[in-house]
């Protein structure tokens, strides 16, 4: 996905078919167009950060769940994607006490895209590996599948 790209929406395609990881991911794209509309609409640095702040404090209770999964379902990548999670989430990190540092709207503006665009590959990339899986699993052996599906909370 390009940067230039402000608009993401749902597809079908980027559906891992677990419905609250879905929701999870469902909500941070809506959080991304948020994002990239304030930053498109100019807003000041304080609304962008507040965003920013959110999107990062939901992604972060995002990656616990989801690592909270794949430990469930026994995914063979679950700490290479643990571990993801958690260089993507020291990066950002960095980048956001660069964030708050700059001053020229232009600098501060293109860490924000870049934070963002580091959450939208991780979740086009790394979680499409785990959707993958669970599908070729499923028709492997169905009735494993909607035990695993059983075995998930209802509630985040
Ligand atoms: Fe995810
Ligand atoms: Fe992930």
């Amino acid at each position: 996905m390009e940067q230039l790209e402000w608009k993401i929406s749902w597809s079908d395609s980027l559906s891992v078919g677990v419905p609250e990881i879905d929701a999870e991911h469902r909500k941070f794209i809506a959080r991304v167009n948020e994002l990239n509309e304030a930053i498109v609409g100019c807003k000041s640095k304080p609304v962008v950060e507040r965003l920013l702040d959110l999107m990062l404090m939901e992604a972060s209770h995002h990656f616990w769940h989801e690592q909270q999964l794949l430990q469930r379902w026994n995914y063979p990548e679950r700490a290479a994607h643990a571990a993801k999670h958690a260089q993507l989430t020291a990066q950002l990190e960095r980048v956001m006490k660069e964030f708050a540092r700059a001053d020229v709207s232009f600098t501060w503006a293109l860490k924000g895209l870049y934070i963002k665009q580091q959450l939208v590959d991780h979740l086009l990339h790394e979680d499409m590996k785990y959707r993958d899986f669970l599908q070729q699993n499923a028709q492997r052996n169905p009735g494993e599948r909607q035990n695993a599906r059983a075995q998930t909370p209802e509630t985040v």
